[in-house]
C-alpha cells in the first residue's frame, strides 16, 4: 500500500514517518484483515491535522521542544464538575480569576459532553462526542474556554469515555432499528450461554448498584455487554471501525484545544473469553496506538490513563521508553493507603507505598489526589498486611465504620459505596473536609475538635504536596467544604454515593476565605503558602530524589526530598497526640518553612496531626 506523501505538510509528514511502521505492525497485528480500515485512519489524521488551528499548532511545537513541560513542580491541578462550580462553561471562564488566585493551572472538567438526564453517570454515558451538554453550554463556549486558559497558561483536562456509550449515542439507536452493521460495534448475544461465560471469570465494577455484566433488552430480544451501568453500552474494539471512530472523536476534543485527554476506564476496553476483561496485552496495543497519533496529530496533548488498580497493574501504562504509552497515571494506591493511615493513625503502610512509588523511574508522573469525584476503594497492599495478621474483611470493616463515623472515636462523616454484603466488601465516599472532622466539629460547635481537624486537613495536603508529581486538588477542598446530603432527595441520584462529595461549590463559603479567623482562610492560606514554596524550590522537581525516613514513630511519616544540594526533610504526624519524631539527620541546621523557626532535624517534637518542611540551611 502506497502512501501519498508529496503533497502532505512538512511537520505532519516527518512525525508521520516517524510512527508509521510501529503503528500499522500494531493496527494488522490487531485487525488481520484492516488494510482498508488502517488506510481511512491514516487518511484521517492529516484532516485532523489540518483541522488544526495555528495557535495549537504553535503550542504543540513549544511542547515539542519542551517535552517535560508538564514535569514541572510549578504545576497544580484542579478537578470539577462544570455546573457544580459556574453553572456553565461562560460560568468557568468568569470565574478563571478565582482558579489563578488558587494558583491553578491545570483545570480537569468533569464530563461535559451531551448524556441523558438520570441515566449518565456523572457523565460518564456519553450520548454525542461532539456536542456539549446543552445545560453547559456548546463545543464553542468550551473551545473559547480552552482558548482563554491557554492564554493564561493553564491547560485543559477532559474526560475521554471510549469503553462504552450511552444506550442514547447514535449508533446504540442504529442497534435499536435493526442494523446490524452498528449491533457489531458493541457486544450483543441471543442468550445468555456466553455472557455466563464471561460472568464466572469477569468481576463487578458496581456489585450493589449495577450488578453483573450484561443488560437483557426486552425490545430487542438480546443481551449487551454494559461492564458499568445498564445503559452504558460496552464497545467492541475488535471492530475495527470502533477503534477508528473512536480515534477521531478524541482529535475532534483534541482540536478544541484540550491539552490532556484522560483515557477513562482504560484497562477495560478490551474483552476476551475466559479472563478478567481488564489490562489485556490489546488494551496497551491501543493505547500505545493512540500514543503515537497524538504525536502525529497534536504532540502538545498528553495522555492521562485512569488506571485504578494496584501498582503492578497501573505502571505497565507507562509503557517503555522507546514506546511510552501514557505520559500520566494515578497514584491511586497512595490515595487510599493515605485514608487507611488517617483511619489507623499507622503509618507503616503508606511508607512501604511510597518507597515503592519513589523507586520508580523519575521520568514516571503520577497525579497525586486526596480525593476525587469517584470512592475510595480499599485495594491496599493486603499480602503485605496479612504479615501484621490483619484480615482483609474485618480490616475494611474497620476502615468503613471509622470513616463513616460509625466506630466509636471517630470524628469522620462518609457514607458507604456499593456495599456488597456477600463479600463483606464496601467502599467509601464524602469529602476531605468531612473525612477529616471538620463537619462534626462544625456541627457540634466543638473548637478544640474543629481545630484539630483543619490541621488534619492542611496536613494532608501539605503531605499531597511533597510528594512527585502533580498535585491534583478536588474543587471545594482549597476551602475545606463538606459533604452535601441533598442528593438523598433526588431520585436520579440518590442510590449513587459519590454524590455526597459532588455537591454545588459554595461561593457564599468561599467568601470566607478572605476573613482570618475563619476555616475557610486557614485552609485556603495555608494552601496557597504550600504550593507557593513547591513551585519556588528545586528540591520539589521530579527528578529530585525522594526516599522515607524512619522517625521511631509509627505515627509519623518522613519523606526527605535532595535535589542539586538542596534537601528537605518533611515530617507529618498522623495521630492526635502530640509526638516526637526520632529523627537525627546530623547535618546542620533547618529552617522551617511553614512555621518558620530555625532547628535541627533532630528528635522533632510535633503537635496533634502537625506537619513540619525543614529546609536545610546553606543549601545551595
Ligand atoms: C471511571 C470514572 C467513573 C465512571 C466509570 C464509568 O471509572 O471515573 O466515575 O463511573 O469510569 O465510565
Amino acid at each position: 500500500m502506497e502512501e501519498k506523501t508529496q503533497t502532505r505538510e512538512q511537520e505532519f509528514e516527518t512525525r508521520f514517518q516517524k510512527y508509521y511502521d510501529e503503528l500499522k505492525w500494531l493496527y494488522y497485528e490487531l485487525y488481520e484483515n484492516g488494510e482498508q480500515a488502517f488506510k481511512e485512519l491514516c487518511e484521517k489524521l492529516y484532516e485532523w491535522y489540518l483541522e488544526r488551528k495555528d495557535s495549537l499548532k504553535e503550542l504543540d511545537r513549544t511542547r515539542e521542544s519542551d517535552p517535560g513541560w508538564y514535569k514541572r513542580n510549578d504545576l497544580l491541578g484542579m478537578m470539577m464538575y462544570v455546573d457544580a462550580f459556574a453553572e456553565n462553561l461562560t460560568g468557568v471562564m468568569n470565574k478563571l480569576d478565582y482558579l489563578e488566585e488558587c494558583g491553578v493551572n491545570y483545570l480537569h472538567l468533569m464530563p461535559l459532553l451531551a448524556s441523558p438526564k438520570g441515566r449518565n453517570d456523572g457523565g460518564y454515558a456519553v450520548a454525542d462526542f461532539r456536542t456539549v451538554q446543552p445545560e453547559l453550554g456548546t463545543m464553542e463556549d468550551l473551545e473559547k474556554l480552552a482558548d482563554e486558559c491557554h492564554k493564561r497558561g493553564i491547560s485543559i483536562c477532559l474526560d475521554f469515555v471510549m469503553n462504552h456509550t450511552s444506550e442514547d449515542h447514535e449508533w446504540a439507536k442504529r442497534v435499536r432499528a435493526g442494523e446490524k452493521e452498528y449491533q457489531d460495534r458493541y457486544f450483543f448475544f441471543d442468550n445468555f450461554d456466553i455472557p455466563g461465560q464471561y460472568e464466572q471469570t469477569v468481576p463487578q465494577v458496581f456489585p450493589t448498584t449495577a450488578p453483573g455484566n450484561f443488560t437483557w433488552l426486552p425490545d430487542l430480544g438480546k443481551f449487551v455487554m454494559t461492564t458499568f451501568y445498564p445503559y452504558q453500552w460496552d464497545l467492541d474494539y475488535r471492530n475495527p471501525v470502533v477503534l477508528n471512530e473512536m480515534v477521531y472523536n478524541m482529535l475532534n476534543l483534541a482540536d478544541k484545544g484540550i491539552d490532556i485527554i484522560r483515557i477513562d476506564a482504560v484497562p477495560y476496553i478490551w474483552k476476551q473469553l475466559g479472563t478478567s476483561c481488564r489490562n489485556l496485552p490489546q488494551v496497551h496495543s491501543i493505547v500505545r496506538m493512540m500514543r503515537m497519533i497524538c504525536e502525529i496529530v497534536c504532540p502538545g496533548v498528553l495522555l492521562l490513563g485512569e488506571v485504578v488498580m494496584e501498582p503492578e497493574k497501573v505502571v505497565p501504562y507507562f509503557g517503555s521508553v522507546e514506546k511510552p504509552e501514557c505520559h500520566m497515571l494515578y497514584n491511586v494506591t497512595t490515595m487510599a493507603s493515605t485514608w487507611h493511615t488517617v483511619a489507623t493513625r499507622d503509618v507503616r503502610l503508606l511508607r512501604r507505598q511510597m518507597d515503592i512509588v519513589n523507586g520508580l523511574p523519575k521520568e514516571y508522573v503520577f497525579l497525586n489526589y486526596l480525593r476525587c469525584h469517584d470512592d475510595i476503594g480499599w485495594g491496599l497492599d493486603y499480602p503485605w498486611l496479612r504479615n501484621f495478621g490483619i484480615d482483609e474483611v474485618a480490616h475494611k470493616r474497620y476502615l468503613n465504620d471509622f470513616l463513616t463515623g460509625q466506630y466509636h472515636d471517630s470524628f469522620a462523616r462518609g457514607e458507604l459505596y456499593n456495599s456488597d454484603p456477600t463479600s463483606g466488601d464496601a467502599r467509601l465516599c464524602g469529602t476531605t473536609a468531612s473525612l477529616c472532622g471538620i463537619e462534626k466539629a462544625v456541627y457540634e460547635h466543638t473548637r478544640d475538635a474543629l481545630f484539630r481537624a483543619v490541621r488534619l486537613d492542611i496536613m494532608l495536603h501539605g503531605y499531597m504536596l511533597v510528594q512527585s508529581g502533580i498535585p491534583v486538588l478536588y474543587s471545594g477542598d482549597e476551602i475545606g467544604q463538606v459533604n452535601d446530603y441533598t442528593y438523598h432527595e433526588d431520585p436520579d441520584k440518590w442510590a449513587d454515593s459519590r454524590y455526597l462529595h459532588r455537591g454545588k461549590f459554595r461561593w457564599d463559603l468561599a467568601e470566607l476565605r478572605k476573613k482570618p479567623g475563619t476555616l475557610q482562610n486557614d485552609i485556603f492560606a495555608a494552601l496557597s503558602r504550600m504550593e507557593k514554596i513547591r513551585a519556588s524550590l528545586e528540591v520539589f522537581q521530579g527528578n529530585s530524589d525522594v526516599r522515607t525516613v524512619d522517625t521511631w514513630d509509627d505515627s509519623i511519616l518522613g519523606i526527605v526530598r535532595e535535589n542539586n544540594g538542596q534537601k528537605l526533610v518533611a515530617l507529618f504526624n498522623f495521630s492526635e497526640y502530640d509526638r516526637t519524631a526520632w529523627i537525627d539527620e546530623g547535618d546542620g541546621m533547618y529552617t522551617d518553612l511553614l512555621g518558620g523557626s530555625e532547628m535541627e532535624a533532630r528528635g522533632v517534637k510535633m503537635p496533634a496531626y502537625g506537619i513540619f518542611w525543614l529546609l536545610r540551611k546553606d543549601a545551595g
